[in-house]
């Protein structure tokens, strides 16, 4: 038998690149996802999922011709995530920064919704706004980039990219730490 996966053990090994010590609640997972229209989605991008609490709900809603496409740069969160083997989701160990040129060999040129859990405060300032540079001009026009975060750190961030006007911030109580979660729509 396979042995348990321990979040917690590796969330405190490698605390720099995780920001936090458990997985995201089922509430939090829902407010994120509320806002996306499944029905008429090609290609869901996701950023830090860990080992996979959002994604396997993700999995759950997702109609029959949309991909998943999961960004992770820690090796053990990575090999928990193969282990669910869908016909959807595509697994990827590599940085979120490298969103375009992956989705690309998949055959995707733009992204529906981008769900993200990186810890953006925690990661390099020239890193998290290259990847939310990025994210931005992935998304499809009407396409919308979610990210929940335990401070509003980095609101005015998320405002300068997305625009003033498109980012709606919402909390969520149930979550170990509580969090924000950020809707912002690219128009
Ligand atoms: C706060 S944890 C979220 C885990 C899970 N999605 C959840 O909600 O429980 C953040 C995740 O982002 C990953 N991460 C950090 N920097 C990254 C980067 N540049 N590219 C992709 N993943 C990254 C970490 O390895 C970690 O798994």
């Amino acid at each position: 038998m396979s042995k348990k996966f321990n979040f917690f053990k590796e969330a405190i090994a490698t605390a720099k690149t995780s920001g936090t010590l458990v997985p995201s609640s089922r509430f939090l997972a829902d407010r994120m996802l509320k806002g996306i229209d499944f029905e008429a989605t090609n290609l869901i991008v996701e950023l830090g999922p860990g080992d996979g609490a959002i994604t396997k709900h993700l999995l759950q809603r997702i109609g029959p011709n949309t991909t998943i496409i999961c960004f992770e740069i820690n090796e053990n969160f990575y090999n928990e995530l193969q282990k669910i083997e869908h016909p959807q989701l595509v697994v990827l160990m590599e940085s979120a920064e490298n969103i375009e040129s992956e989705i690309e060999k998949y055959g995707f040129e733009k992204a529906d919704y981008i769900v993200s859990s990186l810890p953006l405060s925690i990661i390099p300032k020239e890193i998290s706004m290259n990847i939310l540079n990025t994210s931005h001009q992935v998304l499809k026009d009407d396409g919308k980039y979610i990210q929940f975060q335990y401070s509003l750190n980095y609101l005015k961030k998320l405002k300068d990219v997305f625009g003033k006007d498109n980012v709606k911030v919402q909390f969520e109580a149930i979550n170990i730490p509580p969090a924000f979660v950020y809707q912002c729509s690219k128009n």
